[in-house]
């Protein structure tokens, strides 16, 4: 039976990656095999264009296509073999991130990501997606001390304003893909809000 495919999806400081260890043990309790990934990267040629694309400065629509370049790349090696094999995928990012950051953010038309998401996935979506939603204050507040900030880590607030705008309306029209956590309580409330979630998958 296929896995399936699950994805991590928040603005720069929500949180998301601290939960990571956590789901991976919650599934493999379940008996589940998990491959754990990442976008962009999940495969050596992803992780090189991951460290370009997020210390480099290029133009936006150069940023969408090397995005989906290293995803094309990440489906091929990882996530659809892995799948196929009853794996499943846990993945800190994938393309709601490229709606949210390029689209939302940037201002790169819809309609060309919807064409290279065409092209590049096929009708490969994710099965789940919890998406870890913050104040953006409190976003901004917890990047000031990050010790060497990226490209998109060191953006304005109204940068992040809109990156939550638009990955909230993702969740609004995928309502049964999303599951909106928010992080912006106790770490022990976020936990079983992600535990409940996951658990129901
Ligand atoms: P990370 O900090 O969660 O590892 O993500 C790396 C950065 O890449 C993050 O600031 C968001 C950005 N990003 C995009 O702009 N578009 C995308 O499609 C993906 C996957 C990530």
């Amino acid at each position: 039976m296929r896995g399936k495919f699950i994805t991590l999806e928040g603005m720069d400081g929500a949180g998301k990656s601290t939960h990571i260890p956590n789901i991976i043990a919650l599934l493999e309790s379940r008996g589940i095999e998990v491959v754990s990934t990442r976008e962009p990267g999940g495969t050596a040629l992803g992780e090189s264009l991951r460290a370009i694309l997020l210390h480099e400065e290029m133009h936006p629509e150069t940023e969408t296509l090397l995005m989906f370049a290293a995803r094309r790349e990440h489906i091929e090696k990882v996530i659809a073999p892995a799948l196929a094999r009853g794996a499943w995928v846990l993945s800190d990012r994938f393309t709601d991130a490229t709606y949210a950051y390029q689209c939302g953010g940037r201002g790169v038309q819809a309609e060309k990501i919807i064409a290279l998401e065409q092209w590049v996935q096929g009708d490969l979506q994710p099965d789940a997606t919890l998406l870890f939603d913050v104040p953006v204050e409190v976003s901004v507040a917890r990047l000031i001390n990050a010790r060497a900030p990226d490209k998109f880590e060191r953006e304005s607030e109204s940068f992040f304003t809109k990156i939550r705008n638009a990955y909230l309306q993702r969740a609004t029209d995928h309502p049964k893909r999303f599951h909106v956590i928010n992080s912006n309580q106790s770490l022990e409330a976020v936990i079983s809000n992600v535990n409940e979630v996951v658990m129901a998958l």
